[in-house]
């Protein structure tokens, strides 16, 4: 059965878009598709969308003949059921703005948590490095039950391509891992980081800091850019210090982590001259709210 939402959201008006409920609708109206030779992008989300998120539709839409956009809260993921709880769930408007990309033949994938997980899940991944440390030391668990949702989803849409930010640098590496792990033929494309005009990283997180603390986020991007150019004078241990001593004296902000590493193996450096992909990560608590956030650095030489 197929469902067309038409739904009144305003500022958008009337809108018409096509949403899946079900994994037998998906694969059914995705097997119709197959013969034709038509390649499917796929945009996996938790929702609350922003023009971050809309980045990774437009450049799907680019390469690919359908779009597939999934909005599913993963209860899995989330090692602090808190943060499950206040997690934005504003649906009718992302429908209203996925409404303003997608052609008719696209359509959004929206499943319930049975749909998802009829049974309990048993599935440990072993990610080596790449899930041991920075978010994977922070959130225990978040990684795993990224793997098995994305494995999941990946077997409803089959998609040739998915596309994922980097934004969350580590979370796409770990998808990379997994996609290796359980052989699937899906090419996983990186997307640029979208930001506000003061520099922080869009994420739904973002709409949860109080004002003061909003006001001063931008300190996150404008350390990371300190990095960039501190990167030619000084090195990596003084860099994280002169990092974490211009976050902490910002009210409210405290630096959970600054690490730079090789953006292939996540591994740390000591040493500017260790690897030629380098880049720094942070993770930062302001007030509650936990953001993260990375940028590359070119090594000094260059
Ligand atoms: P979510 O946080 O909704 O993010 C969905 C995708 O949007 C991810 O690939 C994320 O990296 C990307 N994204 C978020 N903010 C971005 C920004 N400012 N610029 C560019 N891309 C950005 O990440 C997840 O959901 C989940 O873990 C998911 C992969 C859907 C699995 O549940």
């Amino acid at each position: 059965m197929l469902t067309i939402v038409y739904i009144f959201v305003p500022p958008f008006g009337m809108i018409k878009v096509k949403v899946f409920n079900t994994i037998s609708e998906t694969r059914k109206y995705l097997g119709a598709l197959a013969s034709n030779n038509i390649s499917v992008g796929f945009v996996p989300t938790m929702g609350a969308l922003h023009p971050g998120h809309l980045s990774l539709v437009r450049q799907a839409m680019e390469s690919n003949n359908i779009v597939v956009v999934s909005v599913f809260v993963n209860p899995i993921q989330f090692n602090d059921p808190k943060d499950l709880q206040k997690y934005p769930i504003r649906l009718e408007k992302d429908l209203g703005l996925l409404n303003n990309f997608l052609s008719s033949d696209d359509f959004v994938f929206v499943p319930s948590i049975e749909e998802m997980y009829p049974s309990t899940v048993k599935k440990k991944y072993d990610f080596g490095y790449l899930g041991e440390v920075m978010e994977g030391l922070s959130r225990p668990g978040h990684f795993n039950g990224v793997g098995i949702v994305v494995d999941r989803l990946f077997r409803i849409v089959q998609p040739e391509r998915a596309y994922f930010g980097e934004k969350d640098f580590q979370q796409l590496a770990i998808i990379r891992k997994m996609v290796e792990l359980e052989n699937h033929p899906i090419n996983i494309i990186g997307c640029p980081i979208i930001r506000e005009d003061d520099g922080l990283a869009m994420s739904s997180r973002n709409q949860l800091l109080s004002s003061s603390l909003r006001k001063n986020a931008g300190v996150l991007y404008q350390s990371l850019l300190k990095a960039q150019s501190l990167s030619a004078i000084h090195t990596v241990e003084e860099t994280c210090e002169l990092i974490t001593r211009m976050i902490n004296a910002m009210p409210g902000f405290k630096l959970e982590y600054v690490e730079f590493a090789d953006e292939r193996t996540l591994r740390a450096i000591n040493n500017w001259i260790e690897t030629d992909a380098i880049r720094c990560f942070i993770a930062v608590l302001a007030g509650k709210i936990r953001l993260i956030d990375n940028i590359k650095i070119e090594p000094p030489s260059k």
